[in-house]
């Protein structure tokens, strides 16, 4: 469990968690080419010494499991020291077919399978990926609720649903999270799904804060991603909209550089403090890219920084690709 003064509470749930977490999905080394178990390792542990010690990861983040292989070697002999989330009901089949499933017999496989590479005995959160279009969700979340009272995990979350799903998930089985895309240009959570959350005390965890590494601020114009870096098929990442993303990020610069951070911590710290979010899961492939981001819990926004960054979203504008489920 974290300890400390900025942690929060996963609902009505034991656990808690900080505002910024470690989302392990390109430690898989899926996204994009050339990141090593090293790397992923190494990535992990550099989290749990700053101070970042939930890590998010699944049970398809990799074909043969590799993000939950990689953390179970940073956290051996330190599991005491992190809140371990993990998701089931998505798997890979062979030619890297993604696959939803969400039949209670799968289910109950891939948590045996995942504590298995794990090394653990249970988990600190676990969600139900996404819900499977040909299984009720109250099958699913049965099967979740079984997990639960048997002791494998301390809490339950549900991610990529809809209110209408979550109500039907939460009369089955105790919801304590809820996980979302949400970040500075992808903000549709906050029409219906973020309300639903706070007012059932459900925790609303956000992934995608760094809009996949564009909001960190390394990207330049003209870049063109290889068809093996998965953000060549995203509309954010081609032509004018990647244009125009690029524009509002160098917007922020000034911001961060006046605060004196930068920019991946900005993004992250306002992430943190909107109202009803829980904690923002960054992804990073490598050390440096934790400790800098990690710098993004010591940033205090003031009122002038909070109007720039309205303001640039105003300009900015409505981004193509925005999905609120
Ligand atoms: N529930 C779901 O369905 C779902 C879906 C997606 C993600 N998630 C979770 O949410 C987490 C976050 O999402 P995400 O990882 O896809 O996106 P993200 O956090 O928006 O972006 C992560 C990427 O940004 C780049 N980056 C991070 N820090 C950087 C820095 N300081 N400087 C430069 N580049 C930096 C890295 O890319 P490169 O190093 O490759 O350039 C990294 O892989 C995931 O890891 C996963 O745990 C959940």
């Amino acid at each position: 469990m974290s300890t400390g003064p900025s942690v929060r509470p996963l609902g009505k749930s034991p656990v808690t968690i900080g505002p910024l977490s470690l989302g392990c999905w390109p430690l898989a080394g899926m996204t994009r080419d050339g990141v090593t178990r090293e790397d992923a390792v190494a990535t992990v542990a550099a989290a749990i010494d700053a101070g970042i010690t939930h890590l998010d990861t699944a049970y398809c983040y990799g074909e043969e499991g590799e993000s939950e292989r990689a953390i179970a070697v940073a956290i051996h002999g330190r599991r005491e020291a992190v809140v371990l989330a993990g998701k089931c009901g998505i798997h890979w089949e062979p030619g890297r077919r993604q696959c939803v499933d969400g039949r209670p017999e799968r289910i109950s496989h891939e948590v045996e399978e995942s504590l298995r590479r794990l090394g653990t005995d249970h988990f600190d959160l676990l969600y139900l990926h996404a819900p499977d279009p040909t299984v009720p969700i109250e099958e699913s979340a049965a099967a979740l609720r079984d997990v639960l009272e048997a002791g494998k995990a301390r809490a339950i979350g549900g991610s990529n649903m809809t209110v209408e799903q979550l109500d039907r998930f939460a009369s089955v089985c105790p919801l304590a999270a809820c996980q979302m895309p949400y970040n500075m240009l992808q903000r549709g959570i906050e029409d219906a799904i973020l309300p639903w959350c706070r007012s059932h005390d459900v925790a609303m965890v956000v992934y995608w804060p760094l809009m996949k590494g564009l909001l960190a601020g390394r990207m330049e114009r003209g870049q063109v991603f290889p068809p093996s870096d998965s953000r060549h098929k995203y509309p954010m990442f081609k032509g004018i909209e990647f244009e125009r993303n690029l524009d509002f990020v160098a917007a922020l610069q000034p911001v961060a550089a006046r605060l004196g951070c930068n920019l991946p911590a900005l993004v992250l710290a306002w992430t943190a403090e909107q109202p009803g979010i829980t904690s923002v899961l960054f992804g990073a492939t490598t050390p440096a890219q934790v400790a800098e981001n990690a710098r993004g819990l010591a940033v205090s926004l003031d009122d002038r920084a909070r109007g720039d960054i309205r303001a640039a979203i105003n300009a900015r504008g409505p981004v193509a690709g925005r999905r609120a489920v």
